[in-house]
């Protein structure tokens, strides 16, 4: 599929989720996607969350922040987790409970602000992908403070951030959706100098979501670990990259939507590919709203990383960071 093919998908049928308002004063770009049953805006679950997972005992409370239309409250809900998820959006929210409605998910839902939203109860797991840098500094800073109070004993808090730089600027669409550009670099991760953090990943990653064209983010990702608790321990693995150095014109050729085996023909093996496959329905990729079984494969060229979804191109990232593997051992 090419890039042009993606964005014709997302015809304008917003219509399609019937009457969810706009969210007030807000027109984001993914407003559009959560309004079109007929598009994943974000694409399917995190791999960081989907190897967080079995961290998690069964029936685990998770409370996901700023979950848009619900990739990855959606995967662990269908682990059978017992899912809040609560987002500004009423669109987004309203895509979460029909697409959970269609699976036969459980997840509680929530329309709320994270400027006054705090989290109470305890929690076994809390995310927020992509959505503390949507607050200014001192929020973040206090909903966090929050976040980690409310987080039981062994349990875990992941974050995703972007941190736009002069080399890597927020594009337009950050722009317009009000990023505030408030988290400096380690910044999130001092908060969590108490706590045992077993991700902190840093790279710039290539995508695209319907509607938009492709566009970079400078990534901070972190999954810290609360102490206490008898959950099973981290241990971490240093992805084999290589040393191979990819050229920069060949890695920005590479298009969203190629096939993998064009991918092999134009960039030969990668040093290693790392496979998770998340069996059952899960939010797919672009045209596709849900797929039956989403694997992901992270093509490793080196700290040059192509993200392949079911047998195609979604993403690309260059690393700043050793790539790493969590993997959990029975204490
Ligand atoms: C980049 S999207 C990420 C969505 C989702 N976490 C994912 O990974 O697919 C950012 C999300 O944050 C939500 N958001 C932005 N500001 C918010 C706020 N003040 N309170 C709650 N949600 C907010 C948006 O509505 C949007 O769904």
């Amino acid at each position: 599929m090419s890039q042009a093919d993606i964005h014709d998908s997302h015809s304008d049928s917003a219509a399609a989720t019937g009457s969810a308002p706009e969210t007030p004063g807000r027109p984001p770009f993914w407003e559009k996607g959560y309004g079109d049953m007929s598009v994943s805006t974000m694409g399917g679950p995190n791999h960081d969350i989907v190897e967080l997972a079995s961290a998690l005992p069964p029936r685990a409370r998770v409370l996901d922040l700023g979950c848009g239309e619900g990739r990855n409250a959606f995967f662990l809900a269908g682990r059978g987790h017992r899912v809040k998820a609560v987002d500004i959006s009423a669109k987004g929210i309203r895509k979460v409970e029909r697409l959970a409605a269609r699976a036969g998910f459980e997840i509680e839902t929530e329309v709320a602000d994270l400027n006054d939203f705090r989290p109470t109860g305890s929690w076994d797991a809390i995310l927020a992908h992509g959505v503390i840098d949507y607050l200014e500094n001192p929020v973040w800073r206090e909903l966090v403070g929050e976040i980690r109070a409310h987080t039981a004993p062994g349990g875990w808090n992941a974050y995703t951030c972007m941190l736009f730089t002069e080399a890597y600027p927020a594009p337009p669409e950050f722009l317009k959706a009000e990023f505030k550009h408030s988290i400096a670099p380690f910044e999130l991760a001092g908060v969590y100098g108490d706590w045992e953090i077993v991700r902190h990943d840093r790279y710039v990653k290539w995508d695209q979501h319907p509607g938009i064209p492709i566009h970079c983010h400078p990534v901070d990702k972190l999954t810290a670990r609360r102490p206490g608790g008898d959950g099973p321990a981290p241990r971490i693995e240093m992805v084999p990259i290589g040393d191979r150095v990819m050229p920069r014109d060949q890695f920005d050729g590479i298009d969203m939507g190629m096939d993998a085996a064009e991918l092999l023909a134009r960039c030969g093996e990668p040093a290693v590919i790392d496979r998770t496959t998340m069996d059952g329905v899960q939010l797919g990729v672009g045209p596709n709203t849900t797929v039956d079984g989403y694997h992901l494969s992270l093509w490793y060229y080196g700290s040059s990383v192509i993200y392949v979804v079911n047998d195609r191109v979604w993403g690309r990232a260059l690393y700043n960071s050793v790539p790493i593997r969590v993997h959990f051992d029975e204490r």
